[in-house]
C-alpha cells in the first residue's frame, strides 16, 4: 500500500485526481471504475476542470461504477446513477454508452449481477479502481461480515452505513435497505486502486485498513495485498495513524 498524506480534503481531492488524469492520459481507452458518496466528489471536480482547460480526453474511457441502491431509478437524485451524471458525466466528453453502472430496478437482480460480471470481463477488467471508504471500513457496498462474496451481488446495508448515508435523503426511512456492489474479487482484480478518505469520521477505519490484521470484519484491510494500491487521506483521516 503506497499512502499519499494531504493536509486537506482539496489537496487529497487534487492528488488522487492527478494519479487518475495520468492513467487517462498514458492509456486513452482506459477501465476506469469510479465511486460515489463525498470522498470522490473533489477528485471529479478536478477532473473536470482538466478537462476543462483541454488537457483530458475521456472520448476513449470506458467506466464502471461500483455500486447502485436497489430500488432508485437512475433519475431518483440519490441513485449513483444520477450522482455519476452530475458530478462527472455531463461535464466531460465520456460517451454515456460506455458507462455502465448496475440497474437499480432490474427486474432480474441475480441476471443484473451475473451480466455485470460478464461485461467488466469483456473489457479486459478494470484499469483503476476509484474507491472510497465507509466508516465501518466498507468498500463499495461489500459490508464486515464472516465473508465477503467475490462477485457483482446484492447486499444487505448494514445499520451503521444507513446511518452514515441517511444525510442525503429526506429521511433515515427513505434510504434503500439493499444496495448492487461489486464484489471483492472485482474490486481486488483492478489493476490499480486509489482510495481517497477524508474527515475525523473515517480516522478509525483508516487505520484497520492500513495497520489492522486483514479481516473480512474490515473489507478495506484486504486491500492491503493489492500489488498496486495508493491511499490519499487528509491529515484528519490520518489522525490516528501517527
Ligand atoms: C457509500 C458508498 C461507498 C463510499 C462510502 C463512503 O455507502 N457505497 O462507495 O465509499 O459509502 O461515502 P462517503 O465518501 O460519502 O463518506
Amino acid at each position: 500500500m503506497k499512502i499519499i498524506k494531504a493536509s486537506n480534503y482539496d489537496e487529497m481531492s487534487k492528488k488522487a485526481a492527478q494519479v487518475i488524469a495520468a492513467q487517462i492520459t498514458l492509456k486513452g481507452d482506459s477501465v476506469l471504475g469510479l465511486a460515489t458518496g463525498s470522498s470522490p466528489e473533489g477528485t471529479y471536480k478536478y477532473l473536470i476542470d482538466w478537462y476543462n482547460q483541454g488537457d483530458l480526453d475521456f472520448s476513449g474511457i470506458t467506466s464502471v461504477n461500483l455500486d447502485e441502491y436497489v430500488g432508485l431509478t437512475a433519475d431518483h437524485d440519490q441513485s449513483y446513477a444520477y450522482f455519476m451524471r452530475k458530478h462527472l458525466f455531463d461535464h466531460v466528453n465520456i460517451d454515456l454508452a460506455n458507462t455502465n453502472i448496475p440497474c437499480g430496478i432490474a427486474e432480474d437482480p441475480a441476471a443484473e449481477c451475473s451480466n455485470y460480471d460478464a461485461k467488466i470481463k469483456s473489457l479486459g477488467g478494470v484499469d483503476l479502481q476509484l474507491l472510497g471508504i465507509g466508516p465501518n471500513g466498507h468498500i463499495g457496498f461489500n459490508e464486515p461480515g464472516d465473508e465477503l462474496v467475490a462477485g457483482t451481488h446484492v447486499t444487505d446495508l448494514k445499520e451503521s452505513t444507513i446511518d452514515a448515508n441517511q444525510r442525503f435523503f429526506a429521511s433515515r426511512d427513505d434510504v434503500p435497505r439493499q444496495a448492487f456492489t461489486m464484489g471483492i474479487r472485482d474490486i481486488l482484480q483492478a489493476k490499480r486502486i486509489v482510495l481517497v478518505a477524508s474527515g475525523k469520521n473515517k480516522a478509525d477505519a483508516v487505520k484497520k485498513m492500513v495497520f489492522g490484521p486483514i479481516t473480512t470484519a474490515v473489507p478495506a484491510s484486504l486491500l492491503q495485498v493489492h500489488p498496486d494500491c495508493t491511499v490519499v487521506v487528509d491529515a484528519d483521516a490520518w489522525s490516528l495513524c501517527e
